[in-house]
């Protein structure tokens, strides 16, 4: 037995993937479909593992729920070389005084589909190849539709997905060429989640487990892997555009996992950034704030019904996650930064002059945070940030012309 999945609620054991997935990825005791991946593999042994100059996240396979590497989908993702950018640090020093060290963790550069899902599609891709899966459904506002769209087809899986009407063209044609099936939902994110459910319950095929889905967040959390890896530390403060929080989520999985062998390794300060279009969560934490964190604080947030903004991957306006990324945030002593959607394509031409490459929006959005997070005095001196950037600018080409 190399891993198994024990319910957070009532501490259940399901033994395996098949078993979970058979049980249609619920708790059979009670209910509940959050869980938290357990090992058998000794995390000492990391350290020998961060020798290596690895292709693909897959180095990390022993602490992957896979069985058997022969089932593994790989597009070589989740193993970027983290850059510093200096021009973000010499205006953090220039205008504020504070020296900082400002890495990406650009997911542009993955092989798959470059953004941050690659690593999550092929994890999935490569569960669903070991335990016989052959369909799946998802609704997604881009992102993961298209990477699982590309590594679904690897495996041989028949996928549906569910977006919301505010999908960008390039999307919807990346996803057809995979062959796979889309469905333009007659309205927003969370209506398309609803044509998901129902299209999952009619027809029996497996659905996403949504932002705490294990098979997202065990590929994710290997991202702290890769910070020890490369940077020999966890960085001070974690910076990422947040919609539904699979990111901050892997990031406390992968810190608590390893943090009782390596106690030095501690949850960097999260600050996670939404657009003023879309920002439910900004605002849920600004009530946490003015209340003074009441007990059952996470619980009041609002929803947003059909957000007005051109940043469709960050179109989330019920953010159903919130009760989950709220208290790590706050455990991490964090918070929730808002960004103006109106400033993002003068800050992508920055990064274009600066460092010759065009990023998404959704990743400018989480640049925009570090600027914002000067201004509120959230970065301090010395500090080493990880800016986790999710997306290239390949699928969001009005954006890039914009430019
Ligand atoms: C580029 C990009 N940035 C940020 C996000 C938000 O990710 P999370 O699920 O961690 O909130 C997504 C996904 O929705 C994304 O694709
Ligand atoms: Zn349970």
């Amino acid at each position: 037995m190399k891993y198994s999945l024990v319910c957070k609620k009532c501490g259940h054991v399901t033994e395996n993937f098949a078993q979970w997935l058979a049980q249609d990825q619920c708790c059979p005791e009670c209910g509940s479909n959050h869980v938290d991946v357990r090992y058998t593999a000794d995390y000492s042994k990391l350290p020998e593992l961060y020798k290596q100059s690895p292709d693909s996240f897959w180095l990390y396979f022993d602490y992957l729920p896979l069985e058997h590497r022969e089932n593994i989908i790989s597009c070589g993702e989740g193993a970027i070389l983290i850059e510093e950018w200096d021009f973000m640090e010499k205006y953090a020093l220039e205008k504020y005084g504070i020296h900082c060290q400002v890495m990406v963790y650009r997911n542009d550069l993955n092989g798959g589909t470059n953004t941050f899902k690659d690593v999550a599609a092929s994890m999935a891709a490569s569960i669903f190849k070991e335990n016989g899966v052959k369909e799946f459904c998802v609704a997604s506002t881009g992102n993961t539709a298209t990477a699982y769209s590309k590594y679904l087809a690897k495996a041989g899986v028949n996928f549906n997905v569910f977006v919301p009407d505010c999908v960008c063209k390039d999307t919807v044609e990346e996803i057809k060429s995979h062959g796979q099936h889309i469905h333009i939902a007659d309205g927003d994110y969370a209506y398309a989640k609803k044509l998901a459910a129902a299209y999952h319950k009619d027809n029996h095929v497996l659905i996403s487990a949504g932002n705490i889905d294990p098979i997202r967040v065990e590929a994710k959390k290997t991202m702290v892997f890769e910070f020890m890896r490369q940077l020999g530390r966890m960085p001070d403060v974690y910076v990422q555009a947040v919609a539904g929080g699979t990111g901050p989520i892997a990031v406390d999985k992968g810190v608590r996992d390893i943090s009782p062998v390596f106690p030095e390794v501690k949850l960097p300060r999260m600050l996670l950034v939404q657009q003023d279009t879309c920002d439910p969560m900004v605002q849920g934490w600004e009530n946490a704030v003015k209340a003074g964190f009441p007990e059952g604080y996470e619980k009041n947030y609002p929803v947003i019904d059909n957000p007005q903004t051109k940043v469709s991957i960050l179109s989330t306006g019920n953010p159903g996650m919130f009760p989950i990324v709220a208290p790590i945030v706050h455990k991490s002593g964090g918070t929730f930064l808002r960004v103006k959607e109106a400033d993002l394509v003068d800050l992508a031409r920055l990064v274009k002059k600066e460092r010759n490459v065009v990023l998404g929006p959704a990743s400018i959005v989480c640049l925009a945070g570090f600027y914002q997070a000067l201004e509120q005095g959230e970065i301090h001196d010395g500090e080493m940030l990880l800016m986790n950037t999710g997306e290239g600018a390949a699928r969001a080409k009005e954006f890039a012309n914009s430019l």
